[in-house]
């Protein structure tokens, strides 16, 4: 997941200043529901990004609802039926 220039780029924002914008249509693109998951339960380790693991109350069902969230949030051009 955390490879190529985009990412680098992404992660250098992120640890300069604040979280990466999750509603990137780019990156979202690059992204698998798996991937996202893995980081909201696990986070990324050193970082200020910590693992949410148990604390939502709905579990996997609450994982899905946030990475819909930011996907339908995102609105990204290409996922939008023609005519949008
Ligand atoms: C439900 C809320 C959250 C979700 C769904 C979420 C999700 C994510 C995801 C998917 C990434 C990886 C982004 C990438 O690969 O480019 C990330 C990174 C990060 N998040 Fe969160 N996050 C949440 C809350 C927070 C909070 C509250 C903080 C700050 C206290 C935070 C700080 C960060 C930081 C600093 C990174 C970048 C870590 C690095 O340097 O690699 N996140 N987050």
């Amino acid at each position: 997941m955390l490879s190529g220039q985009a990412t680098t780029e992404r992660v250098q924002h992120a640890r300069a200043q604040d979280a990466p914008d999750l509603f990137d249509c780019a990156w979202l693109t690059t992204q698998t529901d798996g991937e996202i998951a893995a980081v909201i339960v696990a986070g990324i380790q050193g970082t200020r990004m910590v693992g949410f693991g148990e604390n939502f109350p709905e579990g996997p069902r609450d994982h899905a609802r946030l990475i819909a969230y930011l996907r339908a949030t995102a609105a990204c051009e290409a996922e939008l039926p023609a005519g949008a």
